[in-house]
């Protein structure tokens, strides 16, 4: 069983809290638009992450009317669940009817993870996708209730060594389907900003974890400008 070293300098961690889901939903979409704006501005392209899950779902569709230059944004997917592309339960099927087929990023610059080719030849074909881009200007993840963030679970490999691959195969998921597809902890990392989105009773144990300095997967995501925590303000209550 892989042990949570890590290597990388110790996470550092700003939290926002809202005493409404909606307006924590609002206060991350403008996160985004905000990165958008600047990688733009400053590079003429802008490089985000997305999120599984159900979290994300209404800051997608919170994007869908933005006013901002959709040809300049290239979309990845942090993790994926080991089905058919048009499954229901497919993140990047959920990106794409909450926010992506209702905008004008062009079909080529959005890059789902091809996990219908089953873990292991979807993470290698993957990752050699990732590796196309030194720094993500955006990743975004969710939280799960055993910590676990994309699909880096306890106890299984989490890549938060220097030498990771980009992508990690995972066969036996807690959380199903068995088979994923994740981006591993350094290539999470590896990106200007990264905003986690927690809402929910049931992430109360994994934040109360996070900040009592109890290592969880999430704490594997190192990145050198520090972590966002969007979260519900009941979520911090209790220490
Ligand atoms: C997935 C996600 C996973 C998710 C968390 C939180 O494929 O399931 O990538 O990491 O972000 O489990 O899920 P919810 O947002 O549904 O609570």
């Amino acid at each position: 069983m892989p042990l949570l070293t890590n290597s990388a300098p110790p996470q550092q961690c700003r939290w926002h809290d809202y005493s409404t889901t909606a307006e924590l939903e609002q206060a991350a979409a403008q996160a985004i638009l905000r990165a958008a704006q600047q990688a733009i501005s400053q590079r003429g392209v802008f490089h985000i992450v997305l999120a599984g899950g159900t979290s994300p779902r209404r800051v997608y569709e919170l994007l869908r009317k933005a006013d901002t230059d959709w040809a300049a944004w290239h979309v990845y997917f942090g993790d994926e669940r080991c089905l058919p592309p048009d499954h229901a339960e497919r993140n990047s099927r959920m990106a794409a009817q909450a926010w992506l087929d209702h905008v004008a990023i062009p079909p080529d610059q959005i890059h789902p993870i091809p996990a219908e080719m089953g873990a292991q030849n979807a993470a290698s074909a993957y990752a050699r996708i990732a590796e196309e881009i030194d720094f993500f200007d955006l990743v975004l993840l969710g939280l799960g209730e055993d910590g676990h963030t994309a699909s880096l679970f306890p106890g299984h490999e989490l890549g938060n060594t220097p030498n990771a691959p980009a992508a990690i195969a995972v066969f036996d998921s807690p959380k199903p389907p068995p088979q994923r597809v994740s981006l591993s902890a350094c290539r999470l990392g590896a990106a200007h900003q990264v905003i986690f989105l927690v809402t929910g009773a049931a992430k109360q144990q994994a934040i109360t974890n996070w900040r009592n300095g109890i290592s969880i997967p999430a704490t594997t995501i190192t990145p050198a400008g520090g972590v966002d925590v969007y979260l519900e303000a009941t979520l911090l209550r209790k220490r």
